[in-house]
């Protein structure tokens, strides 16, 4: 057991996930996506009809109910890694990648009360170790993280890994509908106002473009022997 903090940030789709669930489960460390905590946000201001139709997000209401302390979230490990959140009580895990949340969640991220928020509740949840995955770990949330991966691959090659995931789903989506997709997203999270995505000095850079999972934790091995004397395989 270890009680470091791995801060994992990176564009859309280079797999941080899938790389932070396996290290947590490895190394019995708490798995935190902090994606989910900006999806469950915008599943909040949904339900509370704080998003018009039009997308325009009621600020004023959304900030009010933070402030009075209604948007109560919580976590907890699965077995596997990676994890379960809910909101006031009610696990919303499922809710959250539904395509409306997917359809707001750029927009509610960009509001800084709301990040502000979210990275008060991720350092409440962390602070006592955790592999935590986003934009900004390494950079506005955890700057003095033990260790900080900047996670990268080459925009095709993300958007052929999105496509066939979405064709196990039963999908049929357009190759070029999905790099657009993709590349638009890239856009959006290092032209952000607040916190873009871009990598901290001190992180670490992994490009996986032609990397397997279980190649990339034989490099991650290396540098964690080294650092903590600790090991992943
Ligand atoms: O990783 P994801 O798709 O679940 O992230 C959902 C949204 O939240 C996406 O628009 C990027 C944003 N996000 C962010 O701005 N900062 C983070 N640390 C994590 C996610």
């Amino acid at each position: 057991m270890t009680n470091i903090i791995i801060a994992i940030d990176g564009y859309s789709s280079t797999g941080k996930g899938t790389f932070a669930v396996e290290i947590a489960r490895r190394l019995g460390l708490l798995y935190l996506d902090s994606g989910a905590l900006y999806r469950t946000v915008t599943l909040y201001a949904l339900q509370h009809g704080q998003i018009e139709w039009n997308g325009e997000i009621l600020e004023r209401r959304l900030q009010e109910d933070m402030l009075l302390g209604r948007i109560e979230i919580s976590v907890l490990p699965k077995d596997d890694g990676s994890m379960r959140i809910f909101l006031g009580g009610e696990e919303v895990s499922a809710k959250i990648r539904e395509l409306d949340v997917a359809r707001n969640v750029s927009a509610i991220a960009t509001i800084p009360f709301v990040r502000n928020f979210v990275d008060e509740q991720l350092h409440r949840l962390g602070a006592k170790g955790c592999v935590m995955d986003g934009r900004d770990i390494g950079t506005a949330v955890f700057p003095n993280a033990d260790l900080k991966i900047f996670m990268t691959a080459d925009a095709e090659i993300r958007a052929w890994r999105r496509v066939r995931q979405m064709e196990e789903a039963g999908q049929h989506p357009r190759f070029e509908e999905i790099l657009k997709n993709v590349q638009e997203r890239d856009y959006i999270d290092s032209h952000r106002a607040m916190n873009p995505l871009r990598k901290a000095d001190d992180a670490i850079v992994l490009d996986n473009s032609h990397m397997t999972v279980a190649e990339q934790m034989v490099w991650l091995d290396g540098i964690l022997r080294e650092r903590f004397n600790l090991s992943v395989l």
